[in-house]
């Protein structure tokens, strides 16, 4: 069996966990890296024996890759992915996958006429407490679904300025919003407040250091969410609840709890899989079942962040989403 050829675009912090996890797996080869800052694609491709290139158009013309990481700012996505598709490269890209929904639905159009794997690195969904969670929900009603994530500031400067990250919900919290779509279904309306109260004198930041937001489920179900970057020494936290009819269940990455007990949901827990062995065992194998976040995935789960933006902007104005349809 030849190698498969994966090439990256962005050769930053994120990418290269992925680059060591993919050079790990047998018989697949990182075979080109691009990064519009050249000095870093060369390192990353000298460490990998790859070539290094500055222009994403460039490499995938000059390589023969069977498969793509994007791992770019959020409003760096450009057309690499229409590009890829184009070419039947199979595609990993990082959330939040896009900026702008209609290219993302754009892209979603190139990718089901390519008939290509896709995955989007939501990895919490792999996390045996999230499995046991999901298939414990199955088939019964939710009656509201709260998430809280209070973090610190990282220290990327584009994740400081709105029109570049998106803000904190749609780059970081997404997370926790993407594991309240696969917990409770899609969200059809969204009414989002933002503020900005301890931060402003954080050089180069624009973005709201304050966000709360709610959501109406197509199942009706109703969700909540605070998000904050301004735990700066500690402190901060990242939760999700589920209230269902006499029963509690809070989620988190090592750990269900449930109140009163619900036994198959306790520890101990089985060892997450690795994202990057699953989109390789994906692509061999030619199964997009196996992914449990596709690019699609990662477009609905933008399209609610997109709309809370929309609704900060107008005062808290209830927003439809586009895809969650009622
Ligand atoms: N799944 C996760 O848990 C997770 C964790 C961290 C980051 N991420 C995501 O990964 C992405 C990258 O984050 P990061 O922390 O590595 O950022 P980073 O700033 O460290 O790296 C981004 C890289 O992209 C390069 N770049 C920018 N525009 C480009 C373009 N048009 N073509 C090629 N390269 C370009 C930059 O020069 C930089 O080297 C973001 O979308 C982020 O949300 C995901």
């Amino acid at each position: 069996m030849s190698d498969l050829k994966i090439g990256f675009i962005g050769a930053g912090g994120n990418a290269k966990g992925h680059m060591a996890r993919v050079a790990a797996i047998e018989g697949v080869a990182i075979a080109a890296v691009c990064d519009v800052d050249g000095g870093r694609a060369e390192l990353a491709a000298a460490e990998h024996g790859a070539r290094a290139y500055a222009d994403h158009t460039e490499m995938l013309n000059a390589e023969a890759l069977d498969a793509l990481y994007i791992s770019v700012p959020p409003c760096a996505h450009t057309n690499a992915e229409m590009e890829a598709a184009g070419r039947g490269i199979h595609l990993f890209v990082e959330k939040p996958v896009h900026l702008s929904m209609d290219a993302a639905l754009g892209i979603c159009e190139a990718i089901d006429e390519a008939g290509i794997i896709t995955c989007v690195g939501y990895q919490l969904r792999y996390l045996d407490p999230t499995q046991r969670l999901k298939r414990w929900l199955s088939g019964k009603t939710i009656g509201m679904v709260t998430t809280t994530r209070w973090g610190g500031l990282p220290g990327t400067p584009w994740w400081r300025v709105m029109e570049q990250s998106g803000g904190q919900l749609v780059e970081q919290t997404t997370h926790q919003i993407d594991l309240m779509r696969y917990f409770a279904g899609e969200v059809v309306e969204v009414s989002a407040r933002y503020a900005l109260r301890t931060m402003a004198d954080v050089e180069g930041f624009d973005i709201p250091d304050s966000q709360a937001l709610w959501m109406r489920f197509a199942s009706g179900a109703l969700g909540t969410c605070t998000t904050s970057c301004m735990a700066l020494e500690g402190g901060g936290k990242g939760d999700l609840d589920i209230l269902l009819k006499s029963r509690r269940v809070g989620w988190g990455a090592d750990r269900v709890t449930s109140s009163p007990e619900v036994p198959e949901l306790a520890g101990p827990y089985a060892e997450t899989p690795n994202i990057d062995q699953v989109f390789i065992d994906a692509i061999r194998a030619g199964d997009q079942k196996r992914i449990l976040s596709s690019y699609l995935d990662g477009v609905k789960t933008l399209d609610i962040t997109l709309a809370a933006n929309r609704s900060a902007e107008r005062d808290g104005e209830p927003m439809p989403t586009r895809l969650g349809k009622a």
